[in-house]
């Protein structure tokens, strides 16, 4: 067969180990951790179908080595507590069953002891060890680590990489990365020590190069080990680029892959895991000037979804392997697809941080594209009814296509029709956002999905009552989702008035002076975008903040591209009436203000359409109403309703 990617689907051998790909599951962690710091079942199923998936390797995240000073053992993995080798066996033993190679992260937090806590209250009563003393940005005090707590760390790197290989891991990844403990060490702006652990690059360097020495004892030669590290800290007074360069030379003896990641945790998050603002691959570049330098095999991750792009970095020489976090949630199927030449099969990442928000907020695991993560324990496979039913979906959104797919995959005869002529529902309006085009392409993407399971799509067909009866459906899902809130304000329905979602059918109608009306998700976004494309942009919210609603990961990404832009953002104004002029607005002192604009973005908000679930409800044996016409709300409920609706018939 001839492999359409045929870089990416090569095999690799790294130490003694044979890799069946160069598509790589990066760490992913920090939920399902049992009270006994031991990796919980619905973890090991969550690893398992990332080996089901194609990937080559599936890295368990992050196992703790020292939690003396470690600080948030309890929200840790940790093979040193009673019970915890069986647990890592076993999700060892899922990995490998299905041709992945197992490996686990060994990790230390140092100074940053406590980030992943749901309740930051509690890490005031953790202690913060890093290389020097201080106190941190949210004030907890760190203490500097003795070089007996350095030894006795050392050691345990290497105590918890010999477990680990007993437990039938074949691979350790030691995270030097992202601004934990190791980072800490070779940053110049963590470490001030002025004993043999700190000052120059060398002496910055030893506390790695004692670890990578310790796990190297403990597992022996052949055995891989792969070396997580940021190619630059990318902030002021961090490591840059160049000191990545040498940190890998200085390194590369004692490790068998470099992976090169980006920036740290808490000075530069929206880097480290590169937001939707930015290009995919936005980090490639460290990864490719350190492949440069170094003749170990070089791994690079950040953004990293599509294919053509993934193959390119292969072929061109700027790493040997991708690796992949977010990319793998959306489509965990993502390397098997690009084997078996699928690659427009793929459900991309809406790089949305639904993943990280959830497991910061509620410590599960979600994605909004994918209904089974978080959930692989209650089945993956779509199981045939036991008798074939028909099924008609009403609305061609996100909900309606997974509901659609679902259904047909389970042998049902499904009919789905959409009033407009094109699939996607509100996703359609994305696609004049570039950074939002991935949330158009889910709706390209389920279509296609829907037609190859045999679902017969009719578009620019309403379902009305009388047309569900005509049809006489076993089942009816209604997914008609939500119509856009458009208040009576004078001069709203005006010509210079667009509504966000139509944006990307009157695009040549905006002029160079902007007025986004409305200041959550939608109209924040769209503000983004016309400021990058030079217009005066002003934003007009009546609440005290912008997008409140936004997740807690992608809202100060948010903010801070609205910070960094030229928009001017009118908060606790309300629109009183739109002009040619603008829009006038009233603050919360009474007085009434001009927004200047001649073309006014109307993103007030959106209401489910319940009129038409009220005339369809009775349509069908057995309804299902899901997404947006139940409540506006996420694609990430839409997909969710959609999958379950389809099961339940
Ligand atoms: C839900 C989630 C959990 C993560 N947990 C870890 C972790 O425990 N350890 C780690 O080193 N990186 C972790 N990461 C970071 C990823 O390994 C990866 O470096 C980052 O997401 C950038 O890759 P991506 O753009 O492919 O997602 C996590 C990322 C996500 C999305």
């Amino acid at each position: 067969m001839q492999r359409k990617y045929p870089n990416l689907c090569k095999p690799i051998k790294i130490g003694n180990v044979n890799f069946r790909n160069r598509m790589f599951s990066a760490p992913m962690g920090g939920t399902d951790i049992t009270a006994d710091c031991t990796i919980g079942r619905a973890s090991t199923a969550f690893y398992e179908l990332r080996a089901k998936g194609g990937a080559a390797s599936v890295t368990v995240s992050e196992c703790v080595v020292h939690p003396e000073t470690e600080g948030s053992h309890m929200y840790h993995l940790d093979l040193q507590t009673v019970g915890s080798l069986s647990s890592f066996t076993y999700t060892a033993d899922a990995i490998r069953r299905h041709g992945a190679i197992a490996s686990v992260e060994l990790s230390h937090s140092g100074q940053y002891a406590g980030t992943y806590l749901t309740d930051k209250d509690k890490k005031h009563s953790l202690a913060q060890w890093g290389p020097s003393a201080g106190v941190r940005p949210d004030g907890l005090e760190v203490k500097e680590l003795t070089e007996e707590l350095i030894a006795d760390i050392v050691a345990a790197y290497g105590n918890v990489a010999g477990l680990a290989k007993r437990a039938g891991f074949e691979m350790v990844m030691v995270h030097g990365g992202h601004g934990w403990l190791i980072n800490q060490f070779l940053s110049p702006y963590f470490n001030h020590r002025t004993d043999k652990y700190g000052g120059s690059l060398e002496n910055r360097v030893r506390f790695a190069r004692e670890v990578l020495d310790s796990v190297r004892k403990a597992v022996g030669p052949g055995f891989p080990i792969e070396f997580r590290m940021s190619g630059s800290e990318l902030f002021e007074g961090g490591y840059d680029l160049a000191e990545g360069v040498e940190i890998a030379k200085l390194l590369e003896s004692q490790i068998d892959l470099l992976h090169i990641s980006a920036g740290t945790y808490q000075r530069g998050f929206s880097i480290t895991h590169p937001s939707m603002f930015v290009p995919h691959g936005s980090n490639v570049y460290l990864a490719a000037e350190i492949k440069k330098h170094v003749s170990v095999p070089v791994a690079t991750i950040g953004g990293l979804n599509d294919p053509a792009m993934m193959e390119e970095i292969i072929a061109s020489g700027k790493a040997d392997v991708v690796e992949m976090a977010r990319a793998l949630l959306a489509d965990h199927e993502l390397p098997r697809k690009v084997m078996s030449n699928r690659d427009e099969d793929i459900v991309k990442c809406l790089r949305c941080f639904t993943c990280m928000a959830e497991r910061a907020v509620t410590s599960t695991r979600r994605c909004t594209v994918n209904p089974f993560i978080g959930r692989e324990l209650d089945g993956t496979e779509v199981v045939p009814s036991s008798q074939s039913r028909k099924v008609l979906v009403a609305g061609g959104g996100p909900g309606g296509l997974e509901a659609a797919i679902t259904a047909a995959k389970r042998g049902h005869k499904v009919i789905l029709c959409e009033k407009s002529d094109q699939l996607g529902g509100i996703l359609k309006g994305e696609q004049a956002i570039p950074f939002k085009y991935e949330m158009y392409e889910l709706g390209v993407t389920l279509g296609k999905l829907a037609k190859d399971a045999g679902v017969e799509i009719r578009l620019n067909t309403p379902v009305t009552k009388e047309y569900a009866e005509t049809e006489n459906a076993d089942a009816l899902i209604i997914a008609v989702g939500s119509e856009p809130l458009i208040p009576p304000i004078p001069g709203l329905a005006g010509d210079q008035v667009i509504v966000v979602n139509d944006y990307y059918l009157e695009m040549d109608k905006v002029s160079d002076q902007v007025v986004v009306l409305g200041g959550g998700l939608a109209g924040c976004e769209a503000a983004i975008h016309l400021a990058r494309e030079g217009k005066t942009v002003h934003l007009v919210e009546m609440r005290t903040e912008l997008a409140p609603d936004a997740n807690i990961r992608h809202r100060p990404i948010l903010l801070a591209e609205i910070d960094k832009s030229t928009i001017q953002v009118h908060t606790e104004y309300k629109g009183l009436r739109v002009t040619e002029e603008g829009v006038v607005c009233v603050d919360k002192a009474g007085e009434e203000h001009l927004v200047p604009g001649t073309t006014v973005i109307c993103a007030l908000g959106q209401r489910a359409r319940r009129n038409v679930v009220e005339e369809l409800i009775d349509c069908a044996p057995y309804v299902a109403q899901i997404g947006d016409c139940v409540c506006a709300s996420t694609i990430t409920t839409a997909i969710y309703q959609g999958y379950h609706a389809a099961l339940d018939i």
